[in-house]
């Protein structure tokens, strides 16, 4: 039920927005508001910017990707800030395709999908709407219908410029229709559809032989020229083509340089002069931002054939690389697993991110500087600090290949390695052995890889698992530090018990007997040493946390074991210290005792409850950590 009001709600808003008046009302409406009267390229810019630009370590964020797109800022502040920017403001660009350029997956399809449903949204908006001649076929902007000799007085009292002429189409209605009196032609509101084809079209190339240029121009509707007498009267022609349909929107013309060249000429005229031709008829203006997208090879082999000169010349070419960045890569499979069939499987924490090391190590081009590894150069592009390397570096690096990121491996593949590793094994929970196991197994598969290539990703595979390794280990030991949080806890208190005797230079009672006893060195050392500290700093040490304690007790403040973020490590690593004996042995043993049995199902309760585990993907963890820690 709620569903079908929603449904009635919408319409109703629909209602309300339709508009429909003479031109001479028009007018009015556009002396109030001049932007109605915007261009195809300036609304799209506008579009963008309205859902707002965030600015982050120099890189602008546009809002209106950024939901969809991830890790491709540098690429779409380029693509907006030199194509769309200066389109909008009928700067030469705007005067050539736009042909995104980039590697298979690599989101092209899904930056224009973005702009056309935002279009389709932006309409329904004040800011975004369309006005067009009613009941014309190529929604006709109509400013058109202003003689060419009043357009300059037109744009000094209106200050909206007008390019492009009426089509013979609407010309001939003015006559027939309104005896030539342009203020009373109607003209409507119109929304952007492509379902409804209005406002935006897709071409795709198909087998040249059968494909027809009346895909993107119209055809002639031989059922009415008895009607209308003449081949050539544009009644008796149906401007139904992709190019017709996207007027004042957005024509996307997919894997464009697989199309035959026939079809590319007609672009060409349309982005170069605005006008395109259709049938018998003086050109017709048109008002489109034409988006297209190939591949890089397809592009090589486009551009190094001298008979596409003029055609290249006539196009900006924007690359549109993979990303590069570690945890957007995973941001990435998340939303294609949460749009796809099998998000109702439990995936192990970790599993996505592992998944995507490998994926960045085949996309990374190794730096020509001698210590960076190809590991570190990931932590590096992830934003993430590491020893001995400055921003500059990083820079430096991202300068050394303007083309990185244009081959390896795309995240397609992950997700479909991913899916069928689930489906095959009817696997209820996975993790990332199972994944980088399986996309082992799909290289041999993977129609591109070469056999050099192979070796490399075996490696990266590798690398990817050692990582994994570290990480699994790390859980698995703060999971049974969590459990041990009152073993903390106790050798903190141990330690602070011993260190203020130790600076007052006094005994200490053991609590059964009573006795006095000196203060424990052995035990303030092996916390100490934890963190490197020697023996002559550890006085220092002592009194300064001493110190902290006293500061802290003047305030009213708890000292607890996080409060020293030295001493925090070094309680922390002297019980991962103590515990590895525990942990190997409680996690390895085929037959557990009472003990570790309970132990065991504290550890995985700790991993369901606070990492994100379940029962199954927590036991698998325990028993892979076992055996690591028994290598
Ligand atoms: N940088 C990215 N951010 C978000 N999703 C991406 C990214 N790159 C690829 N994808 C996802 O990968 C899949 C393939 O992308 P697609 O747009 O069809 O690529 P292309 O048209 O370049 O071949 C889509 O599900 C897309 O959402
Ligand atoms: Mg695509």
């Amino acid at each position: 039920m709620d569903i079908l009001r929603r449904v009635q709600e919408y319409r109703q808003t629909q209602d309300a927005l339709k508009w429909e008046g003479t031109f001479a009302e028009y007018l009015e409406l556009l002396k109030e508001k001049p932007y109605l009267a915007q261009s195809a390229h300036s609304r799209i810019y506008q579009m963008i910017k309205d859902e707002g630009i965030e600015e982050e370590n120099g890189v602008r964020k546009y809002n209106f990707f950024s939901h969809e797109l991830f890790g491709l800022e540098e690429a779409l502040e380029k693509l907006v800030e030199e194509y769309f920017h200066p389109a909008a403001k009928r700067l030469d660009v705007k005067k050539r395709i736009l042909l995104l350029m980039g590697p298979v997956s690599g989101g092209k399809s899904t930056l224009v999908t973005l702009l056309k449903r935002g279009l389709e949204k932006y309409t329904l908006t004040d800011r975004g709407a369309v006005y067009a001649i009613k009941d014309c076929p190529m929604h006709e902007n109509p400013l058109h219908l202003i003689p060419q000799h009043l357009r300059a007085d037109f744009e000094k009292e209106y200050g909206i410029k007008i390019e492009g002429s009426l089509s013979p189409l609407n010309r001939l209605r003015l006559e027939e229709e309104y005896g030539d009196r342009i203020e009373d032609v109607k003209v409507e509101r119109i929304f952007f559809s492509e379902d409804n084809r209005v406002g935006i079209g897709t071409f795709s190339p198909s087998d040249p032989k059968s494909q027809d240029i009346a895909d993107l121009t119209g055809s002639i509707d031989f059922s009415t020229i008895a009607t209308y007498g003449s081949e050539s009267d544009p009644r008796a022609y149906r401007f139904d083509g992709e190019l017709n349909k996207a007027n004042r929107g957005l024509m996307e013309f997919q894997e464009m340089l697989k199309c035959d060249e026939k079809f590319l000429w007609h672009l060409l005229s349309l982005t170069q002069e605005g006008n395109f031709k259709a049938g018998r008829f003086a050109l017709i203006s048109a008002d489109e931002m034409i988006v297209a997208h190939t591949n890089e090879s397809e592009y090589r082999s486009f551009i190094s054939n001298k008979k596409n000169e003029a055609l290249h010349s006539r196009m900006i070419v924007m690359p549109i690389p993979y990303n590069l960045k570690l945890d957007q890569e995973e941001r990435i499979y998340q939303k294609m697993i949460e749009e796809s069939d099998i998000q109702d499987v439990h995936i192990a924490p970790h599993t996505l991110k592992i998944a995507a090391m490998f994926t960045i190590l085949t996309r990374l081009k190794e730096s020509k500087q001698s210590n960076v590894s190809m590991l570190k150069k990931m932590y590096l592009y992830n934003d993430q600090d590491v020893e001995g390397f400055s921003d500059q570096d990083v820079n430096a690096m991202k300068k050394e290949y303007p083309d990185e990121g244009m081959t390896g491996i795309d995240p397609r593949y992950v997700i479909n390695r991913i899916s069928s590793t689930i489906i095959r094994k009817e696997m209820q929970a996975i993790n990332a052995l199972d994944v980088l196991r399986s996309l082992k197994d799909g290289l041999d598969d993977h129609p591109s890889i070469t056999k050099e290539q192979k070796e490399d990703y075996l490696d990266f595979i590798s690398i990817a698992r050692k990582e994994y390794d570290e990480l699994a280990k790390k859980e698995v030991q703060k999971a049974f530090v969590y459990s041990y949080e009152e073993s903390a806890k106790t050798l903190m208190d141990n330690y602070l018990d011993n260190v203020e005797a130790y600076c007052n230079k006094a005994k200490l009672q053991d609590p059964l007997t009573g006795e006095e006893m000196h203060p424990d060195e052995k035990l303030m050392r092996s916390i100490e040493e934890q963190i490197g500290i020697s023996e002559n700093a550890k006085k220092a040490f002592r009194e300064e946390i001493l110190i902290r304690i006293s500061a802290y007790a003047r305030k009213g403040k708890k000292f607890d074991y996080q409060s020293h973020e030295r001493l925090r490590e070094a309680i922390q690593k002297k019980l991962f210290a103590d515990l590895k004996d525990v942990v190997k042995i409680t996690t390895s043993t085929k037959t557990p005792d009472e003990q570790q049995l309970k132990k065991m199902n504290e550890v995985v309760a700790t991993l369901v409850e606070e990492y994100g585990y379940n029962t199954q993907s927590a036991n698998d963890l325990l028993r892979y950590v076992g055996s690591l820690l028994n290598r």
